[in-house]
């Protein structure tokens, strides 16, 4: 598909949950989040038919985000089903790597190609701290299996306050190099200021080569991140909700008062 900027669009991210078992500062606020009922949160069944009709649109690359994904229960199914999908050349998952030790080989199997792992820091008390409870050292033995899988690539996302030169970022790098390990720095952002920056190592916030649309756990099409801007499938139907999320995909990103990371998936 192109939109009206001529941009290609063929990546589509969707969010499965918006549910997760950390809580991320920057992510989520201290008290707490509303969860999205569950009768609107879409069957998987809803989310491969999405898919089906997206690859016929031109879509040819999918990612798994959340919420953290691997709380959504029976997701190595979903994988399943979405690598089964013709047309899909790309297949990738953004996770927080606690549960991975156990699903990167299912996932695997499944067919899943590649796994973003997000890690802010190497130190297992400011770990803790940040993530409001999450143990580390879970993301490193995910790592460990996600590797011994055949997870490839395996990348890091690591969120940067101010530059990627800072001390956390700093030991978080020479561990990937360590490792053979890609690492992608992700300056915090908010949404609803409309703060945001280019991905150092990554694709994100470069608008003018932007080719992503986003599906939320509740089914709606968002053309950018930085925008209000959503199409509801339900309401429109899963074709017109793509044909207008293109059509009118803004030309660069301004700002989102709407959603947030842990709904339309970061
Ligand atoms: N700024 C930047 N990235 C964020 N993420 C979540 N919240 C933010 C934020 N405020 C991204 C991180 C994390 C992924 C799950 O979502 O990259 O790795
Ligand atoms: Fe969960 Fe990711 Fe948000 Fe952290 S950033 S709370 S891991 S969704």
């Amino acid at each position: 598909m192109l939109d009206s900027f001529n941009r290609e669009i063929n990546y589509l991210r969707i969010s499965v949950t918006d549910r997760c078992n950390l809580r991320c500062n920057y992510c989520m606020p201290t008290e707490g989040i509303k969860q999205l009922p569950h009768e609107d949160i879409l069957s998987y069944e809803d989310i491969v038919e999405v898919v089906n009709i997206a690859v016929r649109l031109g879509i040819d690359k999918v990612r798994i985000t959340g919420g953290e994904p691997l709380v959504r229960k029976g997701i190595v199914d979903l994988m399943k089903m979405i690598a089964e999908i013709d047309g899909i050349k790309d297949l990738g998952m953004t996770t927080n790597g606690l549960l991975l030790d156990k699903f990167a080989q299912p996932l695997a199997d499944a067919g899943l190609h590649r796994v973003n792992i997000s890690l802010d820091t190497m130190d297992a008390k400011k770990y803790k701290l940040l993530t409001r409870g999450g143990d580390i050292n879970k993301v490193f033995s995910g790592i460990k299996v996600a590797r011994k899988a055949g997870l490839d690539p395996i990348k890091i996302n690591c969120v940067v306050v101010n530059s990627s030169q800072e001390k956390d970022a700093s030991e978080v790098r020479k561990f990937c190099m360590k490792n053979g390990i890609q690492i992608r720095f992700i300056h915090q952002m908010n949404l609803a200021s409309g703060e945001f920056s280019v991905v150092e190592g990554g694709e994100g916030g470069n608008c003018s080569r932007c080719s992503r649309l986003r599906l939320t756990a509740d089914g709606k099409i968002r053309p950018c991140l930085f925008s209000d801007l959503e199409f509801d499938i339900r309401m429109l139907g899963i074709e017109n909700a793509f044909m207008k999320a293109v059509e009118l995909k803004p030309r660069s990103g301004s700002y989102n008062r709407s959603g947030k990371f842990y709904n339309i998936g970061g």
